[in-house]
This record gives C-alpha cells, structure tokens and sequence, in this order.
C-alpha cells in the first residue's frame, strides 16, 4: 500500500481553520508530548557515567491535559461573584471595569479582548446577540464582522444607525473558535448583560437569535416561534417591550427568512416614533 503523502503546511492549515482552530493562544507552540526535561543533576550524572540515562516514562494521561491560564473558580462561585459584582454597578462604565478584572469566566483567558458594546447608551432601542466572533474579538466591538454589516441595514430599515442605538451580546469574550458558548458560561455571564440591560434602560429590546432570546426571555421555544412576538422583560424595576427576531448570521446563511425578518422590523419601527429620542 502507497502510504499517503505528508499533507503540506496550506493543507494543515485549511485542516485547522475548517475545525474552528484560527488563532493562536501562545507565540510559540508547546508540545505538549515531548518527554520531561530531566534536571541537570541528572544530566552531568549521565554525562560522567555515574548514572546511566533515565528510561522514558509514559506520562499519566493527566499530564496531557491543557492547562489552563488561571484556574476558573467553580461555576456556582463564579455564578455568585458575577451577580454581586453586576448588582454593585451603578454605571456602564463601572459595570464594564468590572468585567474587565472578572475572573469567573474561562472564555475571558482565550478571547483577546472584552467585547462590552457599541452605540449610544442613551439609545431608547437596544440589540442583543450571543457572542463575540473573530472581527468583534480583534476589534473589541460587537457586530462588525459580515454579520454586523447585516445588521447595521437592518437597523437602518427601522430609520436608525449605531448612533440611536445599543449593541451588546449575552457573552461578552469570543469563545474559543466560535464554538456555542456553553450552558454555564452564558449562566456565568448572564448577571452582567442583565445589569447592563437594566443600566441601559431602553423602551425597546431587540433579541437577536436564539441563544440570546431563550436566554433573556426565558423561553424554551425555538426562534420560529418566538420572531416577532412581543415579551415583557421585566428588570426588576421596569418591564421593557421585547421583540425576538433572527440572527443576522443565521439570515446570511438563509437570506429566504429575510421576509421574515422584514416583518418583525416593520412591527419594531411601528413601535418605535413615541420612544425613540
Ligand atoms: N454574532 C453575535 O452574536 N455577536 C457578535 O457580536 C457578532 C456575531
């Protein structure tokens, strides 16, 4: 049997990035099998023949597990310290300081940057999407990738731009090759886009998808079902008119939903002359 030919660096590459790995957590790579270094007692023992070279030793399997940068406290802690340190917020700013020194959330260790929000923070109307992908993560900003400039049209269908309103997502660090971020990361995150909501304080709240309308609407049903409907988020202090829409990605992929879409936006504008400023 011809043996197939080792597959060439572009190869390797295009692998990669088809499985979702398209950064690097380090500038050099560690390889992460290679025997021990033995100590350098050890080393001139063998050198001078006093001792005779070590035997290789398989490595518990333990030994080759990731480590990770911080360990990440254990999520019901980590849960706690974010709802305190989102209650203890009296600004946006302060509520994103705080975020910043967060340390409950693993995602923070692989994402580049804090990825807080965009627009006007006075807006009357605000978005919220899942989570940050790669352009958000190198620019720092949510909803600029291909998937942003979708949305930026549909905000203007409504008559607005990113002046008059507010963008944030549920999850604010990309996670790791823009997998689904998992059920106790969005718990972990969750006081701090509650808080920012409440800080924000719009007339209107625009949930994009569904990761982010199951989880501020508090809704098991799917997208299908829940576009273009109008919820009540209560934020403790006030019930703020909701409206689940498509992701912007999700209508990228399948521009026949666009109509749909279209529909919802027509009822969010028809809201919109008595709130927005
Ligand atoms: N998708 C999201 O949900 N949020 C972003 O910021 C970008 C893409």
């Amino acid at each position: 049997m011809t043996p197939e030919p080792a597959p060439t660096v572009s190869q390797l590459l295009a692998f990669y990035l088809e499985a979702g790995v398209d950064c690097a957590l380090a500038d050099e790579p560690i390889d992460r099998l290679a025997e021990p270094e033995a100590p350098a007692a050890v080393k001139a023992a063998v050198a001078s023949g006093e001792a005779s070279p070590p035997r290789p030793v398989r490595m518990p399997q333990a030994a080759f597990v990731a480590p990770t940068a911080e360990p990440s406290p254990a999520p019901d802690a980590a849960i706690a310290s974010a709802r305190e340190a989102a209650r203890s917020a009296a600004s946006l700013e302060v509520l994103r300081d705080l975020l910043e020194k967060f340390d409950g959330c693993a995602l923070k260790s692989t994402a580049t940057r804090l990825v807080f929000a965009d627009g006007n923070p006075k807006a009357r109307i605000m978005f919220v999407g899942e989570a940050p992908g790669r352009d958000e993560d190198i620019e720092g900003l949510p909803f600029v990738g291909r998937s942003g400039k979708l949305l930026d049209r549909m905000i203007a269908a409504i008559g607005l731009d990113r002046t008059k309103v507010y963008i944030a997502n549920v999850i604010p660090w990309r996670p790791p090759g823009d997998r689904t971020p998992t059920p106790q990361e969005t718990q972990i995150c969750l006081p701090f886009i509650q808080r920012q909501i409440e800080l924000v304080d719009p007339d209107i709240l625009v949930t994009l998808g569904n990761p982010s309308t199951q989880t501020l609407l508090s809704t098991g049903e799917g997208i299908m079902k829940t576009r273009g409907r109008w919820f009540e988020y209560d934020t403790g202090t006030r019930i703020i008119r909701a409206m689940a829409t498509f992701h912007p990605a999700y209508l990228l992929r399948s521009p026949s939903y666009k109509r749909l879409a279209w529909q919802d936006l027509r009822a969010i504008a028809k809201a919109l002359p008595q709130t927005t400023q």
